[in-house]
């Protein structure tokens, strides 16, 4: 069983509009509004792919459509309740250009309080657990060093624990020991201390992320495919080009589909192969920026891997 904890859920709206004209007014059409969230995200890949998981998730006002959206697809769900209202983020697609704008509400405040709540359900939602995955950014209100208290917890637990996030959150997470980290490029030169502007080579950019004390690396690297590094062994997969829609959700296809590999038995090379294609598979997408499956097979003879020496 995979626990993901999703501290700030969202709804997400798609909308359409042919060209976006700031101050004007459009008619939009209207997609369907789904579940969203990093952590609610990797649950869905997860049960896509066939494997159980149970969605952790901090939610206010609006939480029940959000559990019978996921029951209806057998994601079983553990709310802890805040106050507030759960967020709704607007993704603004324009067709003419295929440029999407993305107007994301920040959600509710928790307090401390809330996370020992939060606390309180991990502790008991890790009994049988064998990774918990922490993804997404921090609520409004919450300590930076967040993900490392929760972290602690669920290793003390006897559970691993993978981390998706971004900013300080990530750079003070990141010090914990971790099963699996899936920084992109930008996060990881972030994590790595390299000052705003710089570029180093994926290659330099590795061996500083090799300091850490994470057992599956995944390095995304959005159309240019990703590095995935576990023990000593290193993985680079391109991707093949395709018509690009919606990229949100791509790096949690990555991550969900490359955990569920080490549940299924696949091993670095095929994990790496088919995380790759689910990211690309996600992309190509318009609506909820998530992989199926039989997407990612489809593109899986066009994804290019190479095994590295390290
Ligand atoms: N333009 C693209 N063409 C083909 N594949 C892509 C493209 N962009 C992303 N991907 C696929 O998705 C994967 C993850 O992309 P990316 O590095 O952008 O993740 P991310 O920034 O973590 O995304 P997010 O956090 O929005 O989910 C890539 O490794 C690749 O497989
Ligand atoms: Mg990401």
């Amino acid at each position: 069983m995979i626990v993901t904890v999703t501290l700030n859920p969202a709804f997400d709206k798609p909308l359409s509009v042919d060209r976006l004209q700031p101050g004007g007014l459009h008619r939009v059409d209207v997609g369907p509004i789904v579940p969203s969230g990093k952590g609610i995200n990797v649950s869905r890949v997860l049960r896509r792919w066939g494997v159980a998981t149970k969605a952790v998730i901090m939610a206010g006002e609006g939480q029940t459509a959000l559990v019978r959206s996921l029951t209806a697809e057998e994601i079983p769900c553990r709310v802890v309740p805040v106050a507030g209202q759960v967020r709704m983020n607007i993704k603004l697609f324009e067709t003419a250009s295929g440029r999407m704008t993305e107007l994301n509400e920040p959600g509710p405040l928790v307090e401390e309080a809330d996370v020992q709540q939060l606390e309180n359900a991990l502790t008991e939602e890790c009994v049988g657990a064998r990774l918990v995955v922490f993804a997404g950014s921090l609520p409004v209100g919450a300590a930076p060093d967040l993900y490392s208290r929760l972290l602690n917890l669920v290793t003390r637990l006897g559970c691993k624990a993978a981390l998706d996030t971004s900013g300080p959150a990530l750079r003070l997470a990141a010090q914990e020991r971790l099963y699996a980290l899936k920084p992109n490029y930008r996060e990881a030169l972030e994590l790595c201390g390299y000052p705003v502007g710089a570029t180093p080579s994926v290659v330099e950019l590795l061996s500083s992320l090799a300091k850490l004390d994470v057992e599956h690396l995944i390095l995304t690297l959005g159309g240019d495919g990703a590095y995935f590094f576990a023990g000593s062994q290193l993985v680079r997969t391109i991707p093949p080009q395709v018509k690009v829609g919606n990229t949100a959700g791509a790096g949690d296809s990555v991550l969900a589909t490359y955990l569920a590999g080490l549940e299924l038995g696949w091993s670095l090379a095929e994990r790496a192969a088919k995380a790759t294609a689910a990211g690309t598979a996600a992309v190509q997408g318009l609506g909820t920026g998530l992989c199926t499956p039989e997407a990612a097979e489809a593109l899986l003879p066009r994804v290019t891997t190479q095994i590295l020496a390290y």
